[in-house]
């Protein structure tokens, strides 16, 4: 059986392409995901994605993915900064978890500095733009070998 990877997207990232393309960028998450998924291919993972706009439909998929997924990529968009129930549901996830980021927070406003998933991530990867989507998956693919 293939071993999967689940990568989550929160809040607003279904506009990226049109949304603050100036920070964002101009690709889609499709375009992201699209990406993720070929250098998965190329590692021999199966990448899952799911996009919601819902903290409680992000929580469910972190729940969906314990004893099934091996290691879950999660750009939490605006939740990052205070979704405590995405926190834990991810602190009681067995994998390792990447948190990932288009943009650099720590270089924004103070409000983006505090990530409530960074400390239950085993790393993060923020930055890089849609460069990050792929890094991520190498990532997992590294701590995964
Ligand atoms: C983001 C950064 C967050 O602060 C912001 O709320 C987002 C996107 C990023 O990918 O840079 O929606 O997670």
């Amino acid at each position: 059986m293939a071993v999967t990877v689940l990568l989550l997207s929160g809040p607003n990232l279904n506009l990226l392409g049109i949304r603050e393309p100036e920070i964002y960028g101009a690709a889609t998450l499709a375009d992201h995901v699209a990406q993720a998924s070929d250098v998965a291919a190329g590692l021999g993972l199966e990448l899952e994605h799911l996009q919601s706009n819902h903290e409680g439909a992000l929580v469910e998929a972190v729940h969906g993915a314990r004893g099934r997924v091996a290691a879950i990529i999660v750009n939490a968009a605006a939740m990052t900064h205070y979704s405590w129930s995405l926190r834990d549901a991810l602190a009681a996830f067995e994998g390792p978890v990447v948190e990932l980021h288009l943009s650099n927070t720590a270089a924004r406003e103070p409000w983006r500095h505090t990530s409530v998933v960074t400390p239950v991530a085993t790393g993060v990867i923020a930055g890089f733009g849609g460069l990050g989507y792929g890094l991520a998956v190498e990532a997992v693919g590294r701590l995964l070998r």
